[in-house]
C-alpha cells in the first residue's frame, strides 16, 4: 500500500490514519453520508501545469483542450477555463455546458462520429473559431453546407486511424476494426475536398488511437507514422499546420509507476516532427487531467466468504464506478488496521460485474470501515447510471481544507416519482 500511495503526492499514512494535503481523511469526512465523490481543484491544477510545462520547455506551439466527456462536473469546467484550458466537447449537451460555464467557444474544439445538424449550426453559431474534428465525408459535406449558409470558414482536422504495427494495434483500444477515425488513405479525399471548398479550411490532422497510455515506444511509433503522413500530404498540395494528438495519455500516478516523462514526451514530439517546426500541437486530455483529482469515499456494508475467497461490499457500485477496459481504481483504508486476509471488494449491486478493484486488497476489513477508492475521476460520473441506486453527490476540497457540496446526490423520491410521469 505504501508503493500505491507513493505516486500520489497528496496521500500518506501519519499514525495508521490516511492523510491528504496532512489533514487526516477521517476528520474531514467525519459528518458526511457515504458514498460521495471528492474532488480535489489543486490536483487537478498540479497535472494541468505539470503538463503545460514540460510541452512548453521543448514545443514553440501547443494548446490545450480538457475533454469533457470525461468528467464535466460544472465546478471543473470553470476550474478548467481559470487555468486557461480549452475543451474538447462532443455533443449538444456538452456545448450547453461550454456555454453554461461561460467559456469562449474560439477555444473549443467538436469531435464526434456523427454530430448532427442542430449540434454543428449551435457550435458554429457561438464560434468565430471553430475547429472541427472530422472522420466522414457526408460530415464534411454537412458542415460545407451550414458554413455557406452562415459564410464562415471553419477549420478542420481529419480524424485519421493510423498505420501501427500488429503488436500494437492489439494492444490499442481503438482499433482498425473500431467505428472511429477513418483510414488514413481514404482520409486523404477528405482533405481534397476540404481544400477544393470556398468554406472548409483544412487545417490539421488529428489521432486519438488509446487511454491510460504510459509508453514512450508506443508514442515514437506513432509519431513516425503521423511525420510521414504529413510529408504525403504535402505531396498532393495539402498543407498540415495543426497536429492534434487527441488524449490518451494515463494519470499522473501511473506514469510514474510506469517510468513515463511528460518532458521526455515533448522531446519526442519535437525531435520526430522536427521537419516541420511551425506546426501547432493540440492535446485532448481527459483521465490524465481528472482520474487522480477524484476520490470515492465509501464505506463496507457487508462481509462474507465464499468457496474460501473473502469479500467485503461497499456502499458504491459499479454504476458510479464504471467497469471499463481501462478501469484503474485502487482502494485503501482511511484508517489502516494491519494486514489482513486478501479481499476481493464488490459493490451493492445485484450484478457479478460490480466488482471494484481488479485485485483482491489485503488489509484487514471489517463492517463500517470507511474505504477511499482512487483515481476515480475519469468516465464514473460521465458515465453513471441510476441502477437500482441514486448516484452519489460530489464534494469539493477547498482551498481552507473544508469539503464543499458541489453536485447534489440523485434525490430518491424523484427517481421513482421520473417513473410514473403523466400516469395518473
Ligand atoms: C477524440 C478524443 N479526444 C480525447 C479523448 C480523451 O481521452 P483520455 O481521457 O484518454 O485522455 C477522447 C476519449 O474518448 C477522445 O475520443
Amino acid at each position: 500500500m505504501k508503493n500505491l500511495i507513493s505516486s500520489f503526492s497528496y496521500l500518506d499514512y501519519k499514525d495508521n490514519l490516511l492523510n491528504l494535503d496532512n489533514i487526516p481523511v477521517n476528520d474531514l469526512v467525519k459528518n458526511i453520508e457515504t458514498p460521495f465523490f471528492l474532488y480535489l481543484p489543486q490536483r487537478f491544477k498540479q497535472n494541468y501545469l505539470a503538463l503545460k510545462n514540460s510541452l512548453s520547455k521543448r514545443l514553440p506551439k501547443f494548446q490545450i483542450f480538457y475533454a469533457v466527456k470525461a468528467n464535466y462536473l460544472g465546478k471543473i469546467l470553470l476550474d478548467a477555463k481559470k487555468l486557461g484550458l480549452g475543451l474538447e466537447i462532443m455533443s449538444l449537451f456538452e456545448i450547453l455546458l461550454a456555454r453554461r460555464a461561460k467559456y469562449s467557444f474560439n477555444n473549443i474544439i467538436f469531435n464526434g462520429p456523427a454530430k448532427t445538424e442542430l449540434e454543428l449550426t449551435t457550435y458554429l453559431k457561438e464560434n468565430s473559431n471553430a475547429r472541427i474534428n472530422v472522420e466522414s465525408l457526408n460530415e464534411l459535406v454537412l458542415i460545407e453546407r451550414i458554413a455557406k449558409k452562415m459564410e464562415i470558414k471553419p477549420k478542420v482536422t481529419v480524424r485519421i486511424h493510423p498505420n501501427l504495427s500488429k503488436e500494437t494495434e492489439k494492444r490499442m483500444l481503438i482499433k482498425k476494426s473500431s467505428k472511429l477515425g477513418i483510414d488514413y488513405e481514404r482520409a486523404k479525399k477528405l482533405f481534397s475536398f476540404a481544400k477544393d471548398s470556398d468554406f472548409l479550411e483544412p487545417v490539421g490532422v488529428h489521432v486519438h488511437v488509446g487511454t491510460n497510455l504510459s509508453s514512450h515506444e508506443f508514442f515514437n511509433e506513432l509519431f513516425d507514422f503521423m511525420n510521414s503522413y504529413i510529408e504525403s500530404l504535402r505531396k498532393i498540395d495539402i498543407q498540415i499546420k495543426e497536429v492534434n494528438l487527441g488524449g490518451g495519455l494515463a494519470p499522473p500516478n501511473v506514469l510514474i509507476r510506469e517510468n513515463f516523462s511528460l518532458y521526455r514526451f515533448a522531446e519526442q514530439i519535437v525531435t520526430k516532427f522536427e521537419n516541420y517546426k511551425d506546426l501547432l500541437f493540440l492535446f485532448e486530455p481527459g483521465r490524465y487531467l481528472i482520474a487522480d483529482s477524484f476520490i470515492a469515499l465509501t464505506k463496507i456494508l457487508q462481509t462474507k466468504k465464499s468457496w474460501g475467497r473473502k469479500w467485503a461490499f461497499v456502499d458504491i457500485g459499479a454504476n458510479s464506478l464504471v467497469p471499463l477496459r481501462y478501469s484503474i481504481y485502487s482502494v485503501i483504508p482511511l484508517f489502516f488496521k494491519g494486514k489482513g486476509q486478501y479481499c476481493n471488494l464488490g459493490g451493492p449491486l445485484c450484478l457479478p460485474v460490480d466488482i471494484i478493484t481488479k485485485e483482491a486488497v489485503d488489509f484487514m476489513v471489517e463492517n463500517d470501515d470507511l474505504l477511499a477508492v482512487l483515481n476515480c475521476g475519469a468516465y464514473t460520473l460521465s458515465m453513471s447510471e441510476q441502477f437500482g441506486y441514486p448516484r452519489p453527490p460530489v464534494y469539493e476540497l477547498n482551498e481552507k481544507g473544508k469539503l464543499k457540496l458541489i453536485k447534489p446526490s440523485d434525490d430518491i423520491e424523484r427517481m421513482v416519482e421520473e417513473n410514473f410521469s403523466n400516469l395518473e
